[in-house]
């Protein structure tokens, strides 16, 4: 396959010097120089039908054909987002068995977006780039910004939280440093894909507002500030229409309201209607009827709804070539962006500045939950320190499973290896199962290596838990969930809120031994802690990938001083998550199309904790602690009047009032006092990430403009100001609000 792109590459680099000597013989379209769209223009007018037709939809699994004749090379996808996935076979899903595709696993994108800094988010975006230019990607099929609607989701992980707004902001940065390298970003999955159980049947009724002020900016922000040269349609249905071939979203929303230029590429699989396909805005189709997604025929990429039944259908008269046009134009345009942009490098693979990459941004995403007493940070360099590390995901590999986001890594290192490597001399660093999890350790024909089987029985591994901590100074619980079915994992949702495997029983049982006891959440998405009050020290560690181990290690030491916060609710219960107490959410495989009613609306996470007199989260949005503290002073603000088009500029002063250097993410949310529509207590307009050491004052400051105070007014279709008084409220959390300022906008 690279074969046939050098090949590609030789003949137009080989074109392109053939014009060096005798330049108007050069066709605009090889013309790095000419304006893009002259290009693309140069590039159809050259086209046959039959070109133009091939040139739209797949090839292979991951590939779409370019216009060999022509010398427009193939396009090359990969799944992203955390990582650049094992090759696989043409038409299949299994890995192929190549020995050279192994990559740096990144941190999962939820532990990105508990960063809450974009400057992570462009260090991320820029070595996955690297990363899929090394394996002559084109297309990095990632970054994911679907909101978090339920703690059940299976692919929560792959995704940035429940707020549009921080999803919005740290989704720009990932895109640039990517497509800075000549890969183009696919954001997905567009839209309202916000569970797995039927995804493919699903059809989501959702109120106008709600779509435009939840679901939709993120990928909004992805398109307009990020410049996302791809999208990905979803599996669901949205209106009784599949969204990836679907008039209001892709014609009517993405490409008219967002002017998107870039092509929107199928969900694998969610191709399902040739005349839809053509006329509802797909304009490159993948994953059709190949090997289990629908069955097919012999030659099935011929097959595709945008293979030879489109053509059949041009040359019988039914449509004409207009869809078609435009359809190439854009994977045109994402071609010359991408496989034929000629100023592009090489990139590299598992290089130590990616590894290093993958540390801070890991080492920025871990949240301390809780740390009562102080008992973190651990001391490892104490000479007769003995810690007791409990639980399999201590030990598990988590780098292969979860789905199409399932990697082959050159190395992960694993919680207990990073603890052992980290403890000095004369600490002692035990280990005990705990509990079994899933023992497998396998995904498409990726393996593990690893062998978790286990004979004992679950009376057994407590009783080794409790008898080894009862001796320990400190009792580390790695658990949580993992990348099996049912757990975090696509196309299946958790079956609950609670812990798999029985682990609460063991905590519980280890709580009543010691009294440091730290428990350390690998997961994607919120548990829930019936034991929390018999716990020291929480610490939420997500997917860390392959430097996992060594940023637990890092965190627990105190080696780095954590600095995550919440991209999402931890609810107590799942009755208190509105999807669940107010909204629809199908939890059993059925095979017509169901429809799943967003009730709750726009109060998703703490829009709607916020309102509640009587239920409090487990943990806020936005929480996070550190190992020194912070102080703030009062806001101040510049005006107390603003015009609707003008802005004011609100500051506060942070400081550090601990001994040790830390990073503070201080929150802007922003309260409409008296509004003709109902509107969330608050909601989050600005974040900023300030690193201080002790003593230092920072004075951080955010301008206010009417795009933090609008809302979607359904009726006239339209973002909207009201002349009134609005409150900036300055908190460290959702739940921790530490000052505030009233201005009013005036007519
Ligand atoms: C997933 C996508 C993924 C694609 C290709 C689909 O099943 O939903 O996120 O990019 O497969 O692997």
């Amino acid at each position: 396959m690279t074969m046939l792109k050098t090949v590609y590459i030789t003949l137009s680099a080989a074109l392109l010097l053939a014009g060096v000597q005798a330049s108007a013989q050069v066709p605009v379209y090889l013309d790095a120089s000419a304006p893009l769209e002259d290009r693309v223009e140069d590039a159809l007018s050259r086209m046959t039908l039959e070109e133009k037709v091939k040139m739209i939809h797949a090839q292979s699994k991951f590939s779409s054909r370019g216009v060999p004749r022509l010398g427009i090379p193939e396009l090359w996808t990969s799944d992203g987002p955390h990582g650049i996935r094992a090759e696989a076979y043409w038409d299949e899903w299994n890995q192929a068995g190549w020995t050279n595709d192994s990559c740096v696993a990144f941190p999962a994108l939820t532990c990105l977006a508990a960063t809450w800094s974009e400057e992570m988010s462009y260090l991320y975006g820029k070595s996955i780039g690297e990363e899929a230019l090394f394996r002559g990607k084109d297309v990095l099929l990632g970054p994911g910004v679907n909101i978090y609607r339920t703690p059940l989701n299976g692919r929560n992980f792959e995704y940035m939280g429940e707020d549009p707004y921080l999803a919005g902001e740290m989704v720009v940065p990932y895109i640039r440093g990517v497509q800075e390298n000549g890969v183009a970003v696919c954001v997905k999955h567009f839209a309202l894909n916000n569970h797995e159980v039927n995804r493919h049947n699903t059809n989501v009724v959702v109120d106008d507002r709600t779509l435009y002020e939840i679901y939709l900016p993120a990928f909004k922000a992805a398109v307009q500030k990020g410049h996302a040269w791809s999208v990905m349609g979803s599996y669901n249905l949205y209106r009784n229409r599949h969204a990836s071939h679907n008039r209001y979203l892709l014609n009517d929303i993405l490409k008219k309201e967002w002017g998107f230029d870039g092509a929107v590429i199928s969900d694998w699989g969610a191709t399902h209607d040739t005349m839809e396909a053509i006329t509802d805005g797909l304009d490159l189709e993948f994953g059709t009827g190949t090997d289990g997604l629908h069955s097919s025929g012999g030659n099935s990429y011929d097959s595709y709804h945008l293979a030879f039944p489109y053509l059949e259908l041009i040359r019988n008269g039914t449509v004409g070539t207009e869809e078609l046009d435009d359809k190439v134009r854009r994977v045109l345009r994402l071609n010359f962006r991408t496989a034929m942009n000629r100023d592009k490098g090489f990139g590299s693979l598992c290089s130590e500045a990616h590894y290093e990459a993958a540390r801070r941004i890991g080492g920025e995403g871990v949240v301390l939950l809780k740390n009562e007493g102080n008992v973190l940070p651990i001391d490892f360099g104490n000479p007769g320190t003995k810690i007791l590390v409990v639980g399999e995901n201590a030990i598990k590999m988590m780098t292969v499973g979860g789905g199409s986001s399932s990697l082959k890594v050159q190395r992960e290192i694993s919680p207990l290896e990073g603890i052992r490597e980290r403890a000095g001399e004369g600490v002692e660093v035990l280990y005990a199962r705990g509990y079994v999890g899933d023992v497998t350790g396998e995904y498409n024909g990726v393996t593990s290596g690893q062998d978790l089987s286990e004979s004992r029985s679950a009376a057994e591994l407590t009783q080794e838990a409790v008898s080894l901590a009862a001796d320990a100074d400190y009792v580390i619980f790695i658990g949580g969930l993992n990348k099996s079915r049912n757990q975090d994992c696509e196309d299946s949702d958790r079956k609950g809120l609670g812990l798999p495997y029985g682990q609460d029983e063991v905590i519980s049982a280890l709580a009543e031994v010691t009294d440091r006891l730290v428990y350390v959440n690998i997961s994607g998405n919120a548990v829930a802690m019936p034991w929390i009050d018999e716990v020291e020290a929480v610490l939420q560690a997500w997917y860390i990938g392959s430097e996992s181990g060594h940023v637990i290690a890092d965190v627990l030491s105190g080696d780095t001083n954590p600095s995550g916060k919440l991209p999402f609710t931890f609810p107590a219960r799942l009755e208190d998550c509105p999807a669940h107490l107010l909204g629809e959410y199908c939890g059993e495989r059925v095979k017509d199309t169901l429809d799943i009613e967003y009730k709750e609306g726009i109060y998703v996470g703490y829009r709607w904790t916020d309102m509640q007199k009587k239920t409090r989260p487990l943990f806020a949005f936005g929480h996070g602690l550190s190992y020194t503290d912070f102080s703030y002073g009062k806001p101040v603000i510049d005006s107390r009047k603003m015009d609707r088009d003008g802005s004011v500029t609100v500051s506060v002063d942070v400081t550090n009032t601990g001994k040790r250097a830390g990073k503070e993410i201080v929150q802007l949310y922003i309260s409409d006092l008296k509004s003709s529509l109902p509107r969330p207590v608050k909601e989050l307009k600005g974040f900023r990430k300030v690193s201080l050491e002790p003593g230092e004052t920072a004075t951080v400051s955010f301008t206010i403009g009417s795009e933090s105070l609008c809302f979607f007014d359904p009726a006239s279709h339209s973002w909207v100001v009201e002349p009134g008084k609005f409150e900036a409220v300055i908190a460290s959390s959702s739940d921790d609000i530490r000052g505030k300022a009233v201005f009013e906008v005036v007519e």
